[in-house]
């Protein structure tokens, strides 16, 4: 079974940023996740084109791109050319869903839908079928080292049910307060796609943690 651990450049440092994703990648880090934040649809400002560019010439890993941001249709061509592999925007940001799914994909880009901890599953139900990558929040979006939502369990549970039930092979993502405890729960719950900002890069070995985090992704006998 597929088990993708994806490191937030959001905790890592900043001064040191190639030398934390060279970290990371020799830990076996699958993506990188690359949080960007407008300070309208979250509270936070993080960073945008420059950095994903930055990133995408520093590694060769596949870049996450997790768009907190309005209007996301405005910015989508340009986060594909600075490298994005994954775009995913949120659906509370994007009420034409159906359309910049579509954008998304002749951008290049594989598509990713991301829903607020308040936001229900139907929110996604009439797209299943156009999704690679299916985001379940499990904290509310805009910082780093929040404390998981235990509801997030079930929600993603009945996400792995909605996708199996049409044969879907998107990707179910979780990204908030995963750590060594958490991410149990929720690979048994259904996700297969694991972000995790704080854990890895606070850690004082971030290869180890990849390890240990990958290792917690299976039943314990
Ligand atoms: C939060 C971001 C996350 C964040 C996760 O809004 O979308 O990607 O970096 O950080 P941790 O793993 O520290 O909760
Ligand atoms: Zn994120």
């Amino acid at each position: 079974m597929t088990v993708r651990i994806v490191p937030s450049i959001l905790s890592a440092d900043f001064a040191h940023l190639a030398d934390d994703i060279a970290r990371v990648e020799a830990g076996g880090a699958d993506w990188v996740h690359v949080d960007v934040m407008d300070g309208r649809f979250v509270p936070n400002i993080t960073y945008g084109t420059k950095v994903i560019e930055t990133m995408r010439s520093i590694t060769e890993l596949p870049l996450d791109v997790h768009c907190m941001i309005v209007e996301p249709e405005r910015h989508l061509e340009t986060f594909a050319k600075a490298g994005a592999s994954v775009l995913t925007i949120h659906a509370e940001a994007a009420p034409h869903l159906h359309r910049q799914i579509q954008y998304i994909k002749e951008l290049g880009c594989a598509a990713g839908v991301a829903l607020n901890p308040a936001t229900p599953l139907e929110a996604v139900r009439e797209v299943i079928t156009d999704l690679d990558l299916l985001l379940i929040m499990s904290v509310d979006p805009g910082y780093g080292g929040q404390t998981f939502i235990p509801n997030s369990l079930a929600k993603l549970r009945r996400a792995r049910l909605m996708l199996n039930e049409v044969g879907s092979q998107a990707a179910l993502e979780v990204d908030g307060g995963i750590n060594g405890e958490t991410i149990h729960k929720v690979w048994r719950a259904g996700a297969d796609t694991f972000v995790a900002g704080n854990a890895i890069f606070t850690a004082a070995d971030p290869c180890t943690e990849i390890a240990a985090l990958r290792a917690r992704c299976r039943e314990v006998v």
